[in-house]
């Protein structure tokens, strides 16, 4: 099975120990990067340690969770070989990984119910890229940051 890494801010504390209990009942192994307590951090720093462990190959793949799931993104694609997408449900979770090939899922805790966080990760587990017609699009995102073959 395979390791998930793990992180939020503050804003997403909550929801990033509900995932990753959940993850870890999957049968995952998680990496919990932090922050590990609801004291005020920058979500930069964590949206950037998940795009690090995903992109150097600690992790096969990446949860992020701040308030919003905006600005955690934002961090985690600074990493070159990071597509991380923030997703609001099931249906946005499912074509991140299906036409993105989305490697890092983000979420805000302010603005998802906990139970549709966690339907959304599960469907984007549950899905599978689509290639075909994605692969080319998806080879520009990696050319985008240098980190294509
Ligand atoms: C923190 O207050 C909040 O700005 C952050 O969690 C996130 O929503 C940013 O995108």
């Amino acid at each position: 099975m395979s390791t998930i890494a793990v992180g939020s801010d503050h804003g997403g504390f909550t929801l990033k120990g509900r995932l990753a209990d959940e993850l870890r009942s999957l049968g995952y192994e998680v990496i919990d990067l932090g922050t590990h307590s609801d004291d005020r951090v920058d979500y930069p720093d964590f949206g950037a340690a998940v795009g690090r462990a995903v992109a150097g190959g600690e992790a096969e793949l990446g949860v992020c969770v701040c308030g919003s799931g905006i600005g955690i993104a934002m961090a985690a694609n600074k990493v070159p070989g990071v597509r991380a997408a923030t997703v609001h449900d099931a249906t946005s979770a499912r074509l991140a990984r299906e036409h993105t090939d989305a490697n890092v899922l983000c979420l805000g805790e302010r603005l998802l119910d906990p139970e549709v966080a966690s339907v959304a990760v599960r469907a984007w587990l549950g899905a599978e890229f689509e290639g075909g017609r994605h692969v080319g699009r998806v080879a520009k995102l990696a050319e985008l940051d240098g980190s294509g073959t």
